[in-house]
């Protein structure tokens, strides 16, 4: 028997509308975090301009310590993956779930605490790291209070989400779901495990590791992150908004499941490629570059079944700009996840490591398949959360397509040729060995390059404004959201 939660005492909901038989959505909480990703997307992006910006005029913010580069570089990755990037996840897993199970979430205290709980670690963040408040591990700067908050919001969350999945009412559990289950499971895991610390006050901690060991567990998780963080949730996007958005079930479910498992089994094991030609033993770096090769074979194999899913239905990119983003979004994905691979082989990371070809890399996968992605999905499912057919302007979401890809090549075609510049300067010896570059000759080299990623980042900046406009009209169309009515399963999907 599956509780009518919409129909309890006290809902909010109970008291709005007239009883529907399986109760109503919570949507209240994917609208929260939809503004939220909006919001936070133009905060985080907008520090990211400003240390591009102080890249080219290091003058910038001198003499202040918390305009310095040094704290406003953990700013700008906090705010860009853990609250931009973390709310659309958040939106987007909560959206999915409750579609795809057909039922409501079992809590909407539960779901009320995680939006605000997330929020104070957000607030959190961007008060300490400016003042210098800092684990030094990167993507785990925040000192142990604010880790501890981040357990007991992702315990909440994870009981949100396991929870409505074991309510479901259909026996099938939609595949983009298992990539947020997992997303959700490793992320505690890493966040544990990279976070052990031994507290030496309210505002400083050491961690329990120490030399090559420390390293070593930073790396498992730092590139983690990316796999679980930055990717395994954005794929459960692909899987449920690319096929919404063309109205045409995924390319192959079968594909679908071996992605999933390939992924699972491959991603733990390529960390210490972020650490080659380190104090790590070489078997470990080696370990690492062959997982990392290997792993492209389901990030292609998942992108391609993502992009397929158009076969037949290629003349929608003409006209839909939402599904441009998402399909451009794989692109991306494919691009960075081919690059990657590359990148760990020892010969090529020799050239690459240290440079700013590393942060193209990671620009590519973030702006270029995270952002974008999670641009679409927000486009896709805000008209649907206010009970609109589409938002305000359409010519909007199309601009902002254009300028968001013409920054973000701006932005990673620089770095790609800055980078392996400077990477082939440093290492240029004349014949009797001496360097054939100061320094400062291959710093100069790059001031251009520098402008140009200034540039892209204002277009993508300039494009989450255009985003913010198109929402505020887009809310204002909609005056009071109505509550939707779960969807009942067909009989043969029904769970018994
Ligand atoms: C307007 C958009 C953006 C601009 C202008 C921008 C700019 C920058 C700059 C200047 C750096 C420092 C590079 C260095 O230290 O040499 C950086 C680092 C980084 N950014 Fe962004 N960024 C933007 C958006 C994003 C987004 C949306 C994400 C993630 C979803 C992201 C993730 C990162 C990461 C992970 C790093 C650290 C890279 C590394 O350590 O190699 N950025 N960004
Ligand atoms: C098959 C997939 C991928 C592989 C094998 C891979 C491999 C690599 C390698 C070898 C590096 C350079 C390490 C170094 O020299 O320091 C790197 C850096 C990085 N990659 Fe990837 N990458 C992949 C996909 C992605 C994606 C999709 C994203 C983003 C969404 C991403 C984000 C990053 C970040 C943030 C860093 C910089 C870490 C740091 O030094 O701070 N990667 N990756």
């Amino acid at each position: 028997m599956i509780a009518n939660h919409a129909t309890e005492p006290g809902s909010a909901v109970a008291s709005r509308a007239p009883a529907a038989a399986g109760g109503f959505y919570n949507d209240k909480v994917v609208r929260q975090f939809t503004v939220a990703t909006i919001l936070w997307g133009i905060v985080g992006m907008a520090v990211g301009v400003l240390i591009a910006a102080q890249l080219y005029w290091p003058q910038i913010g001198e003499g202040i310590p918390w305009l310095s580069y040094g704290r406003l570089r953990p700013l700008h990755t906090n705010a860009v993956i853990f609250a931009f990037g973390g709310s659309a996840l958040f939106a987007t897993s909560l959206h999915v779930v409750q579609r795809t199970c057909h039922v409501r979430l079992i809590s909407d205290r539960l779901a009320a605490f995680v939006f605000w709980g997330w929020q104070v670690v957000i607030v959190a963040a961007a008060i300490t790291l400016p003042l210098g408040i800092t684990q030094s591990k990167e993507y785990a700067e925040l000192e142990w209070p604010i880790d501890l908050l981040i357990t007991a919001v992702w315990v909440a969350y994870a009981v949100l989400f396991f929870g409505t999945i074991a309510r479901r009412r259909v026996k099938h559990i939609y595949v983009a779901n298992w990539f947020y289950g997992s997303f959700i499971i490793a992320v505690a895991l890493l966040h544990i495990v990279n976070n052990i610390a031994m507290p030496a006050g309210l505002w400083k901690s050491y961690p329990v590791y120490s030399g090559a060991v420390d390293a070593m567990v930073q790396w498992w998780y730092g590139h983690n992150a990316v796999g679980f963080f930055l990717t395994a949730g954005f794929l459960g996007m692909m899987y449920y908004y690319i096929p919404k958005q063309v109205e045409r079930p995924v390319y192959s479910y079968r594909l679908s499941i071996v992605h999933f498992w390939a992924l699972i089994a491959v991603y733990m094991w390529a960390g210490p490629h972020h650490l080659q030609y380190t104090a790590l033993p070489d078997w470990a770096q080696s370990l690492g570059m062959v997982f990392s090769l290997i792993l492209l074979a389901p990030s292609w194999g998942g992108a391609i079944n993502g992009i397929m899913t158009l076969s037949g239905v290629w003349y929608k990119l003409r006209t839909d700009p939402i599904l441009k983003f998402l399909i451009v979004a794989v692109s991306f994905y494919m691009i960075a996840t081919f690059e990657g691979p590359m990148m760990s082989i020892k010969t090529v990371n020799s050239l690459s490591h240290y440079t700013d070809w590393t942060v193209g890399h990671v620009h590519a996968g973030a702006l270029g398949w995270v952002a974008m992605i999670s641009i679409g999905s927000l486009y896709a499912l805000l008209p649907r959360m206010l009970g609109l057919k589409s938002m305000y302007s359409i010519r909007a979401i199309d601009l902002h397509f254009w300028i968001h890809t013409v920054g973000v090549v701006f932005y990673i075609v620089s770095m790609w040729i800055a980078g392996v510049m400077q990477g082939l300067m440093w290492r240029a010896t004349n014949p009797d060995g001496t360097l054939t570059y100061s320094f400062v000759e291959a710093l100069n080299a790059t001031y251009p390059y520098y402008l140009g990623r200034l540039a892209g980042g204002l277009l993508v900046l300039g494009g989450m404004g255009v985003m913010a406009w198109n929402t505020w009209k887009t809310y204002a169309m909609a005056r009071e959201p109505a509550e939707q009515p779960v969807l009942m399963p067909h009989p043969e999907e029904a769970r018994a």
